[in-house]
């Protein structure tokens, strides 16, 4: 490595979320929580940072916040890549790959089949089963387990479901040019039986990929559950490329029911915005679930990049990081439901101080105003403000005189609106500069906005995480101002602190 890529690498290195050593990643696989440890796999090409060699890497983490990269988990050879899957504790030892004293962990993932395969060209599920506590991995004999002959079949998340209709393991798992997921189940994980398809339905601008099911109390009422379906889908998200949709309805055992389809069939690009998304961002994608999380939490991570211009994103020796990760609920809303998110790890301990930075209420005018002593580049900004004659008011961050990254609310419009455009680097992809917007609603005028900003990225979570937008920057070190701003009016700023963790 040079001096130069060192210092490139360092500049935009996160701190609070996860990137590979000097490698390229993509969606995170197998998130499980074991033995009192986060367990973190994900597409990875061990050998370089663009995509490419598809294996598993893994790391851990105690608090879903510092990660620790271990030795790759489950890697490609000649006959296959090691697609995206899950990861689950056979408790029972139903497969028979442990004992039942030593029950093992079983991953499950789709086999790419390559030319030196008998099966080359085929997209099939295949297991993989580690006796030590997921740092070892032993591909099982008879893969793959689940061959429809299909190219496009993959993904698998494996759950276990215990309702009405029984007790077994259940695999959703998409034939993505389909815009389908398909349900199967099994007594023993190797054994398949197909129980129902879901699609299309919704947004279908592009294959499906990386699906999720679980159940979530509604409004946090244990007697009140309602199963959420996430897709993600690429491309065709609310802002272009790759991000993630969700269904809320009901799962029996056999079938999902959507209590949220709009569109049942192909996709109608007028309609793209009344569908629930995951985020509205740019860089959230190929979202899942951990398994076996502590106390019934549901912890989702996804993949922060587009696929649009994944490989070619400014960043060396590696490539990518995760988003952090996020606790989601599940909140009543107009007779339907929406999905809310907080980041899950603490970073408290990670803070100089807390908060290192407060204002209390003031009105500001057209223009930006530069907040002396707010400065950072990996930092949390807690912010509540009332609108008043601006057509556009909110923070900028990472920020260089005027320039910077924009994040701030269209009150007229009911949006919230991120601006990249002055972040920094664009220019390594046509499709990166980019103002992207989402619906936000106010009961009060009042607007709360908690973004979590690390070198790289901004993570916007608005109104107590019912709206949330993930996107990449790409800022010279040196642009660390935060700053106020307010367009062709005035604009109320109730209160604002930073807290800097670096
Ligand atoms: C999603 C995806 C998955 C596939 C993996 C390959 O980003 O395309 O469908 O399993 O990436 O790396």
């Amino acid at each position: 490595m040079t001096a130069a890529t060192a210092t490139t690498a360092e500049t935009f290195r996160p701190a609070l979320h996860y990137a590979a050593r000097n490698t390229w990643l993509n969606d995170p696989n197998g998130l499980i929580f074991h033995d009192g440890v986060y367990h973190l796999y994900y597409q990875n090409n061990p050998l370089d940072n663009v995509w490419g060699n598809m294996s598993w890497g893994h790391a851990t983490s105690p608090d879903l916040l510092t990660w620790t990269e271990h030795p790759v988990a489950i890697t490609c050879d000649d006959e296959e890549d090691i697609f995206s899957g899950s990861i689950v504790f056979d408790r029972d030892n139903t497969s028979g790959f442990g004992t039942d004293s030593a029950p093992p962990l079983v991953a499950i993932y789709t086999s790419a089949f390559k030319p030196g395969s008998a099966h080359h060209g085929v997209q099939a599920q295949s297991l993989a089963y580690s006796l030590d506590g997921g740092y070892t991995w032993t591909k099982h004999a008879a893969n793959p387990v689940l061959n429809r002959g299909s190219a496009e079949f993959r993904d698998p998340k494996v759950l276990r479901y215990d309702g009405g209709a029984g007790s077994y393991w259940v695999m959703v798992a998409v034939e993505a040019t389909d815009f389908q997921v398909v349900l199967y189940k099994s007594k023993d994980l190797k054994d398949w039986e197909l129980l129902s398809t879901f699609g299309p339905a919704n947004a279908t601008g592009g294959v499906w990929e990386c699906p999720d099911l679980f159940p979530l109390p509604v409004d946090g009422d244990p007697n009140d559950l309602q199963w959420v379906l996430t897709v993600n889908l690429n491309p065709g998200g609310p802002n272009s490329g790759s991000a993630g949709q969700y269904f809320v309805g009901d799962f029996d055992g056999t079938t999902f029911s959507s209590a949220t389809t709009v569109t049942d069939g192909l996709q109608d690009p007028d309609r793209l915005g009344e569908y629930l998304w995951l985020d509205w961002g740019r860089d959230y994608y190929a979202a899942v679930s951990f398994s076996e999380a502590p106390d019934n939490r549901r912890l989702m991570i996804g993949w922060m990049n587009n696929w649009q211009y994944a490989n070619e994103i400014p960043t060396s020796p590696w490539r990518s990081t995760m988003s952090m990760v996020r606790e989601v609920s599940l909140q009543s809303m107009d007779g339907s439901w929406r999905l809310v998110q907080q980041v899950a790890g603490d970073p408290a301990p990670l803070a100089e101080q807390t908060p290192s930075f407060t204002l209390a209420a003031v009105e500001i005018s057209d223009g930006h105003h530069v907040l002396d002593g707010a400065a950072g580049s990996v930092q949390r900004i807690e912010l509540a403000l009332t609108p008043g004659t601006a057509e556009e008011c909110g923070l900028i961050v990472r920020g260089d005189g005027a320039q910077g990254t924009r994040i701030g609310i269209r009150p007229a419009d009911d949006r919230i609106v991120v601006d990249r455009r002055e972040s920094g680097q664009t220019d390594f992809h046509g499709s990166f500069a980019s103002v992207d917007t989402a619906p936000i609603r106010t009961t009060d005028g009042t607007y709360e906005l908690t973004v979590y900003v690390d070198r790289c990225s901004v993570e916007v979570f608005a109104q107590g995480g019912q709206v949330t937008l993930t996107e990449l920057i790409f800022p010279a070190a040196t642009s660390t101002a935060v700053s106020l701003y307010a367009v062709g009016g005035t604009a109320t700023i109730n209160n604002l602190s930073v807290t800097q963790y670096a």
